[in-house]
């Protein structure tokens, strides 16, 4: 089963608006979901996979995906997303451009596989090397331990504060920072890629086939 992490688009903001209905208590207008795709199109990604019955079929199956949420038009699932923006509250204290995770979530049956952590990083990487933030925050509940150890643990947040019945249902938040440094955030160094290193493959070709092929 592929799974593939992109910028989302229009076109998913059914689905992403689906895996947070599904997830996660706070919910948002598709308005709001759309002010950030607009505002910041950079600042939003998707884990996305295929139903392995459906890629063999043709434009019926397509047709009738299109009737759960989960799907977009093209027949992808989408399976997790981030919500990113940069804040842009014009009373804010701290004028040091900075983004904001919104919301994050991952469809149960694909949570575990690092999914959250590649989306996560995907969206801080963005809003330093696009939006030029300096760091990112966000809130999470007390208690949501998968949360809690993915942004502190893995992901390097620190806690500020504790936010005091910042929940609709009056339970605490901590309100979490990080600052972002471009070079430590390059997706090449987390998705386990190998950079291009042109001198060295060239070195290596000369090495191999000699310097006359090359010419
Ligand atoms: C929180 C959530 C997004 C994590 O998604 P995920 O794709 O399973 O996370 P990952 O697989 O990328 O795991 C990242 C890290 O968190 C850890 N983790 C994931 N779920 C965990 C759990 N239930 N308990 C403890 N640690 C957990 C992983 O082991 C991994 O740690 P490692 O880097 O030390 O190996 C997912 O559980 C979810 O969607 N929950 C409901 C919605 C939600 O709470 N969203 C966050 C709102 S602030």
């Amino acid at each position: 089963m592929a799974i593939t992490i992109r910028q989302a688009t229009i076109e998913d903001l059914e689905g992403m608006q689906n895996a947070n209905l599904t997830n996660l208590p706070e919910n948002y207008t598709m308005k709001y979901y759309l002010y950030h795709l607009l505002s910041w199109p950079q600042a939003s990604f998707v884990a996305t996979t295929t139903d392995p019955e459906l890629s063999h079929q043709d434009k019926p199956s397509i047709h009738y995906v299109k009737q759960d949420m989960q799907y977009t038009g093209r027949g992808e699932k989408i399976v997790g997303y981030v919500l990113g923006k940069m804040d842009d509250d014009p009373d804010a204290e701290d004028k040091t451009p900075h983004g904001h995770v919104t919301s994050l979530s991952v469809m149960r049956t694909y949570r575990r596989m690092g999914l959250a952590d590649k989306l996560m990083r995907q969206c801080l990487y963005s809003l330093c090397e696009t939006y030029q933030a300096k760091y990112v925050s966000l809130h999470v509940r007390k208690s949501n331990r998968a949360a809690l150890h993915l942004y502190r643990d893995t992901l390097k947040f620190e806690v500020l504060s504790i936010e005091k019945s910042y929940y609709q249902d009056k339970e605490d938040a901590y309100y979490m920072k990080k600052d972002l440094v471009l070079s430590e955030l390059v997706p090449s160094s987390f998705q386990g890629g190998i950079e291009d290193n042109l001198e060295d493959d060239l070195l290596e070709s000369i090495l191999e086939e000699g310097v006359d092929k090359l010419n």
